[in-house]
């Protein structure tokens, strides 16, 4: 058994884990820096942070497509249900549940959440999986907050920061924020997919080096690493 993790652009996901697919934050047709297609991912389950579109773009194009569970708060379920999404898993922040590929904690998020349509989304959320291999926590869509040291004290194997400032954290808050998760490893997400979140990976990982424990890796959309 192994898992994988596949950085499919901005803050899109592919995990394989225990023979299934987990997809986290579908967004890839409208997405610039997605090197997929939603009619080609593969998906079990689907796990949406929050309502805004670069996060749920395709989530009903995909399960449409491979039945997948779509694993999201009450309010994005009901909003997904209504537009007949058939398999929808309602959660909120703070749950957890076991799933077959492992379990799922929802965790809070400082970020705000409107559907497409303008709907109510709920509160933003992040996930904790917790796999046969270790702990990874997608902290999604967020501003630095100091909860986030609650969160690593299970033993965070792999975090995934957003770093690209403007929506989200920014490289200094994301630096601070490994302090408080202590991850073993960290990956940058959310960042160069438009002018407003251009950040230099590199040198952010220069400073995850110097300043942190962690070690950082720094991926480009498509590529995969082994938990
Ligand atoms: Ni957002
Ligand atoms: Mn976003």
């Amino acid at each position: 058994m192994s898992t994988e993790l596949t950085w499919l652009g901005h803050g899109s996901w592919s995990i394989a884990t225990g023979g299934q697919h987990v997809v986290l934050d579908p967004f890839f047709d409208d997405n610039p820096s997605s090197t997929i297609k939603a009619e080609s991912v593969a998906a079990d389950f689907i796990l949406i942070s929050h309502g805004h579109y670069d996060h749920i773009a395709d989530a009903k194009r995909v399960a449409d497509r491979t039945g997948a569970l779509v694993v999201a708060n009450y309010e994005i379920c009901e909003w997904l249900s209504a537009q007949g999404v058939e398999r929808t898993h309602a959660m909120n922040i703070g749950g957890g549940h076991d799933f077959p590929f492992g379990r799922v904690k929802m965790t809070m998020a400082q970020h705000s959440s409107m559907l497409p349509d303008g709907s109510y989304g709920g509160q933003s959320g992040g996930f904790v999986l917790m796999l046969p291999e270790g702990n990874v926590y997608f902290a999604c869509d967020t501003g630095l907050f100091f909860d986030m040291n609650v969160i690593g004290s299970i033993g965070i194997d792999l975090a995934v920061l957003p770093i690209g400032d403007n929506f989200t954290m920014g490289p200094d808050d994301a630096i601070h924020a490994v302090g408080l998760i202590e991850p073993r490893r960290v990956v940058p997400v959310h960042l160069n997919t438009w002018p407003v979140i251009t950040q230099d990976a590199d040198t952010w990982a220069d400073r995850v080096h110097e300043e942190t424990d962690a070690e950082p890796i720094v991926l480009e959309p498509g590529e995969t690493i082994t938990l």
